[in-house]
């Protein structure tokens, strides 16, 4: 088992409202799997994937990787930067940096030789077909390339696990087919698992399970 959350919940709290967003969600992902969660805007779908990938705290729950039971009060940005890769709803790459340079700072984080971690990102820009957008900046390519160069980034440090949030939110159909056979081939090549949240079919298409977060919980 690579994942295996239980009983996670959250509220947030404004002035005005009390919401309460996972009202007790359980989930277990192995090696290998693709699993998209689907649920209409406001479920709590990025909520949920904040909270598995170590961005946002829950209230109550546990989160366990690969067996070890994840300490919220210990350092955090280790498993974060080692076993697990984001993809966020709005892509979030660094604006002031080259497409290559996105690639390189996750793996410089880790430690990675300057020379290896070079390497890997052309390496994985080429396996995209983007090699000839590593010196481009973010504003010079296309919402398509980014999403994609947004999933490299989560891939570059090899995690056990990606969460992508919607990774095909913004792309017409023929970029979205090529993101998900990248997802497939990740899968069957390398056993990488994927969570996924989305509200779109075609993503849901290539799943091993599909589930659906509703009132805070998933079935
Ligand atoms: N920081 C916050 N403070 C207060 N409420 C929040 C906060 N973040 C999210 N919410 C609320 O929590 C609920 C779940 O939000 P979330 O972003 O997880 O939904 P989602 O399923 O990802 O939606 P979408 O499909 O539109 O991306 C929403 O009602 C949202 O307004
Ligand atoms: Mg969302």
């Amino acid at each position: 088992m690579i994942l295996k959350a239980t009983d996670i919940r959250k509220t947030y709290r404004t002035r005005a409202e009390k919401i309460q967003v996972l009202n007790g969600v359980n989930l277990e992902i192995s090696p290998g799997e693709i699993v998209v969660v689907m649920g209409p805007s406001g479920a709590g779908k990025s909520t949920l994937l904040h909270i598995l990938g170590l961005i946002d705290n829950c209230d109550s729950g546990s989160i366990e990787f690969e067996g070890h039971v994840v300490n919220m009060t210990q350092d955090l940005s280790s498993i974060r930067a080692r076993k697990l890769g984001f993809v966020f709803q709005y892509h979030h790459l660094l604006p002031e940096f080259t497409v290559l340079e996105n690639l390189l700072i996750p793996q410089t984080l880790i430690g990675t030789k300057p020379a290896d971690a070079k390497s890997r990102g052309l390496d994985l820009l080429n396996f995209m077909g983007l090699e000839n957008r590593a010196e481009h900046y973010p504003s010079q390519i296309s919402g398509g390339e980014k999403q994609r160069v947004a999933l490299l980034r989560a891939l570059v440090n090899s995690p056990r696990l990606v969460l992508a949030d919607e990774p095909t939110g913004n792309l017409d159909l023929g970029n979205s087919v090529l993101l998900l056979k990248l997802i497939t081939n990740l899968r069957d090549e390398f056993n990488q698992s994927f969570l996924i949240a989305t509200h779109d079919r075609t993503v849901a298409d290539v799943a091993d399970r599909v589930l659906s977060l509703d009132c805070g919980k998933l079935s």
